[in-house]
């Protein structure tokens, strides 16, 4: 079956760039606007408790100035959701969420943590927002996402990025196998996480991944062939990648 890959553009780090100053510049929601031009699908934005990067303003204006769905990441904590409810995104993708982390660094634990994720998933499904949940591609997590009711789920690709050789060939097989049991089991299938020209093709090529969120590496990419570039030759990897398995 053919079917379409998305690409969510993460400005989280055009925001950093622009923080180290304190100033506007570069401002990440004239980045969205770029993204928009290269073909991205949607942006995906994470507004921290510590806000180090997107700040409300952000979130405000991305709602209101941009032509895309917006996919807010967030923790699931009251803050977060009354943000959510306030600007009503596209969609939000629940995250783990540490302080003294760099980054999101793993998946967030729905098993252990279903008691309270459940009233979160309740308001946001309410609200008409669609939820996912970023996970290791373990399939008690892809379970514990679907008794929740929770539509979507986000593979963390970290792992998967991060290793070489024949730990990167394990880390992908566990990848394809949490995918295929999304499908079986009826959840949308998302991936991202460290991704790069180099590791996109073979998620890319994974048929019933529908999504990939990109950030860190398009930004970086970008400071040596400008966004919007970065953005079309991303897409063109994606597409190269998934026309070869149609
Ligand atoms: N998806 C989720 C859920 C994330 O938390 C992040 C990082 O903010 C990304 C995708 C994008 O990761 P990267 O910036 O490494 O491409």
């Amino acid at each position: 079956m053919k079917r379409v890959l998305r690409l969510g553009v993460n400005i989280d780090h055009v925001a950093t760039i622009r923080n180290a100053r304190g100033g506007g510049h570069p401002d990440p929601v004239d980045a969205a606007a770029v993204a928009a031009k290269a073909g991205a699908d949607g942006i995906t934005a994470h507004l921290r408790e510590d806000r180090r990067h997107i700040s409300d303003a952000d979130i405000d204006r991305l709602s209101r100035e941009i032509n895309l769905p917006l996919n807010l990441e967030m923790a699931a904590t009251p803050e977060m959701l009354e943000v959510a409810l306030g600007h009503q995104p596209h969609a939000a993708c629940i995250v783990p969420e540490k302080r003294q982390e760099r980054t999101t660094e793993g998946g967030l634990d729905v098993v252990g943590g279903s008691a309270h994720l459940a009233s979160y998933v309740e308001a946001l499904n309410r609200a008409g927002i669609r939820v996912s949940f970023f996970v290791e591609p373990e399939a008690a997590q892809l379970d514990a996402a679907r008794a929740l009711a929770a539509p979507v789920v986000e593979l963390h690709t970290g792992a998967y990025c991060n290793a070489k050789g024949a730990e990167r060939e394990r880390q992908l097989g566990r990848i394809r196998e949490a995918a295929a049991h999304a499908e079986d089991i009826g959840l949308e299938c998302h991936a991202g996480h460290g991704l790069t020209y180099d590791s996109v093709g073979p998620i890319a090529a994974i048929p019933t991944i529908v999504e990939l969120n990109i950030g860190h590496f398009l930004v970086g990419e970008a400071i040596f062939c400008g966004l919007e570039q970065s953005i079309r030759h991303m897409l063109e990897l994606m597409n190269a990648a998934r026309g070869r398995v149609q």
